[in-house]
């Protein structure tokens, strides 16, 4: 089966600590990046911002821009640099964003971005796939939606993740765009009986296994944002639930064990331990023994003097609460 579930992309989450820390959760998963614009990757450090590890993998890369040229050219860095598949971000309403023309604005102009998708799958031989919204300000119809859809696919997009709201681009921050406008995940059900051949991943507000299954019952895949960071380990068993996987669901602790090679791999090189455990940080939510997990790791991880020993102990300390 492939990935029918993806973990969202975050900006200033979904580094790839995170990622790693989510692959020993769930290996048939597929994960993102952050945004990374095409500017960035241009005249950036490359290796800061697109080096990950082989473990990581299925990932893909989201880009956010405007400009054919530099999109194509960026699709053909990420392919050689060994991602997976290349995203293109139409669902960013961030003031910053917009005023670079593109994320969710871009709604608006389907013609650009059906040429931004040719030119990126002209330069790669990896699936180009875009992340939308259902709709912006006062185009926000479905039928608004099913033009943008039909454009974008005609440039040869087989993959579309709809975030199943819309974002309004004045008034709202990206937060209260997350939260405000109201899901419409009917829209996104007919999208997929309107276009069968296409592959329609649902977004937004997805927080359970239960959800998780119904809405498959009606896309092709489930997009699972802030619940990943909310309660992590509602991905230990995705795999298992979703994709019938045999092997045992791991324990969250024998998942941080399994973390400590990593951890002093990053630490020996002088990396905060908290840059990787701030990612586990909810890994004991609504568990007994959370508080004191998350006060061990705030006020002993903020090091550069220490690695998996830390965690060691915060894992003491936790039995010794409960
Ligand atoms: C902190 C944060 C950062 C985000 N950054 C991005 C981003 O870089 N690119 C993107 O397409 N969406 C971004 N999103 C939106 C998510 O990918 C997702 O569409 C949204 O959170 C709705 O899904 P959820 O309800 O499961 O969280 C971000 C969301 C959050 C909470």
């Amino acid at each position: 089966m492939s990935q029918v579930i993806s973990i969202a992309p975050m900006m200033d989450y979904t580094d790839r600590h995170f990622r790693y820390v989510m692959r020993k959760m769930t290996k048939k998963t597929l994960l993102y990046t952050e945004m990374i614009t095409t500017q960035a990757i241009i005249h950036g450090d490359r290796h800061k911002l697109l080096d990950f590890s082989e473990e990581e993998k299925p990932v893909s890369l989201q880009l956010g821009g405007d400009n054919e040229e530099e999109l194509g050219e960026c699709a053909k860095i990420g392919q050689e640099w060994g991602y997976d598949e290349i995203n293109l971000n139409v669902g960013c309403p961030s003031s910053r964003v917009q005023n670079g023309n593109f994320g969710a604005c871009l709604m608006a102009k389907p013609e650009i971005v059906a040429k931004c998708v040719e030119k990126m799958q002209k330069a790669v031989n990896i699936p180009v796939t875009v992340k939308h919204r259902i709709g912006i300000d006062n185009q926000d119809s479905y039928e608004d939606m099913v033009n943008f859809v039909k454009i974008v696919a005609n440039s040869g997009c087989q993959k579309f993740i709809v975030h199943a709201r819309k974002a309004w681009l004045q008034g709202l921050s990206p937060k209260e765009n997350r939260d405000i406008p109201p899901l419409r995940y009917q829209d996104v059900y007919q999208l997929k009986q309107e276009f069968p051949h296409l592959t329609i991943e649902i977004n937004g507000g997805i927080t359970t296994m239960e959800e998780t299954k119904h809405h498959l019952k009606f896309v092709d895949g489930v997009m699972i944002g802030r619940a990943a960071y909310d309660n992590p380990y509602l991905l230990a068993s995705i795999d298992q639930e979703i994709y019938g996987e045999t092997t045992p669901i791991l324990t969250r602790q024998e998942i941080i064990e399994s973390l400590y090679p990593y951890i002093d791999f990053w630490t020996a090189k002088k990396l905060k331990l908290n840059t990787i455990m701030r990612h586990l940080l909810q890994i004991f939510a609504k568990q007994s023994g959370t508080k004191q997990w998350k006060r061990y790791l705030s006020e002993n991880g903020n090091t550069f003097n220490g690695g998996s020993d830390i965690v060691r102990q915060a894992l003491k300390e936790l039995v010794i609460s409960n």
